[in-house]
C-alpha cells in the first residue's frame, strides 16, 4: 500500500509485539475490503506505555487493539472503560473519538461466543452448565461472556485455587469454585467444556482429563490454538462430541475494533482461517 494523508491509521501495542497475529490478519482483511487504511505493529516498552497510548491521538490514530503484557495497565491509562472491559479487568482494543478521548473496550468474550456461535452452530448457552478451566485474562474474558449469555451454572477450576475464587467473586453470578483434584468429575451434566490454561500449547504438557463423565452432545471449545488441534480437542473428538478450535476466538475478537477504525464489520471467512493458520506453525 502507499499510505496518503487521508489513510485510517490503527494498530496493535504490546511488548514484544512480533508474535501478535493482528497486523496480518487486519492486513488481509484491509486488503479485501479496498480500504484505505494501515494497520501497524508498536512494540512499546513497559515503561512508557501511558506516554505511548496518549500520543495515538495527537498522531492521528483512530485507535488500537492492546495486547501483553498492557491490557490490564491500558485499563488505567484510557479516558472511559466499558462495562465489559471493566467487568474482564483489562482492555484489549482502544477507540478514539473526534476529540481525542481514548475509549478501552474488550472484545475477547465477544470473539469467544462468536466462535463458539460459527464453530457450533446449535448451541445455546442459557440451555445447560459449562465448565471452565483455567482462571487467568482469557478465563476472565470467557466467564464474563458466559454470564451475559446466561448460562445458568459455570463450574470454574483452577490449580490455584484462590484465583479461580478472586475471579468468581469479581464477576458475581452464578459461578461454583470447584477443585482442580475433581475436574473430571465436575464434567457430569456440563453442556460446555472451555479449556482457558495453557496447558496443551505447544510445548507445554497436555490436559490431563478424562472426560468419560461428558455427555456425548457437550460442544468442547479450547482457546489454545496452537496447535489447532489440541490433545483436548483429539480426545473429545474421537468420543463423538462437536468441538471448536480456538482460532476463530482470535480472529472474530478483531471485528470489533476493524469496524470502529475502518467502517466495516468484516467477516470471518475459511480464506482468512487459512491464511491466518498457514502462519501459526
Ligand atoms: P492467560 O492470561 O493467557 O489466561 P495466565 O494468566 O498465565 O494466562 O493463565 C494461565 C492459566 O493456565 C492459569 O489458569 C494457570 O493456572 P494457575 O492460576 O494455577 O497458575 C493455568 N496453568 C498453567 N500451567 C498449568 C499447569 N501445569 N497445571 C494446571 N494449570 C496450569
Amino acid at each position: 500500500m502507499i499510505a496518503t494523508g487521508e489513510t485510517r491509521l490503527a494498530g496493535v501495542v504490546g511488548w514484544p509485539v512480533s508474535h501478535s497475529r493482528s497486523p496480518r490478519l487486519h492486513g488481509y482483511w484491509l486488503e479485501h475490503y479496498a480500504i484505505d487504511g494501515a494497520y501497524l505493529p508498536l512494540g512499546v516498552d513497559p515503561r512508557h506505555v501511558e506516554t505511548a497510548l496518549r500520543a495515538l491521538p495527537l498522531l492521528g490514530f483512530r485507535g488500537v487493539n492492546v495486547t501483553v503484557p498492557h491490557k490490564e495497565e491500558a485499563l488505567g491509562v484510557v479516558d472511559r472503560v466499558d462495562d465489559m472491559a471493566a467487568r474482564i479487568g483489562a482492555v484489549n482494543t482502544i477507540v478514539i473519538d473526534a476529540q481525542g478521548r481514548l475509549e478501552g473496550r474488550n472484545s475477547d468474550g465477544f470473539g469467544f461466543m462468536e466462535n463458539l456461535r460459527h464453530g457450533a452452530p446449535g448451541f445455546d448457552a442459557s440451555r445447560g452448565a459449562a465448565v471452565v478451566l483455567g482462571a487467568g485474562g482469557a478465563a476472565r474474558a470467557v466467564v464474563a461472556a458466559l454470564l451475559e449469555a446466561g448460562t445458568p451454572e459455570l463450574r470454574l477450576i483452577n490449580r490455584t485455587r484462590e484465583r479461580a475464587e478472586k475471579l468468581a467473586g469479581d464477576m458475581g453470578g452464578a459461578v461454583r469454585v470447584e477443585n482442580w483434584q475433581d475436574r473430571d468429575q465436575v464434567l457430569q451434566d456440563a453442556a460446555l467444556l472451555v479449556n482457558t490454561t495453557t496447558l496443551g500449547l505447544t510445548g507445554h504438557a497436555p490436559l490431563d482429563l478424562n472426560l468419560d463423565r461428558l455427555p456425548g452432545e457437550a460442544v468442547v471449545n479450547d482457546i489454545v490454538y496452537l496447535p489447532l488441534r489440541t490433545p483436548l480437542l483429539d480426545d473429545a473428538a474421537r468420543r463423538g462430541n462437536p468441538v471448536v478450535d480456538g482460532l476463530g476466538m482470535l480472529l472474530h475478537q478483531a471485528r470489533p475494533g476493524f469496524e470502529a477504525w475502518f467502517g466495516r464489520d468484516p467477516e470471518v471467512t475459511q480464506e482468512l482461517r487459512d491464511f491466518v493458520a498457514a502462519d501459526l506453525e
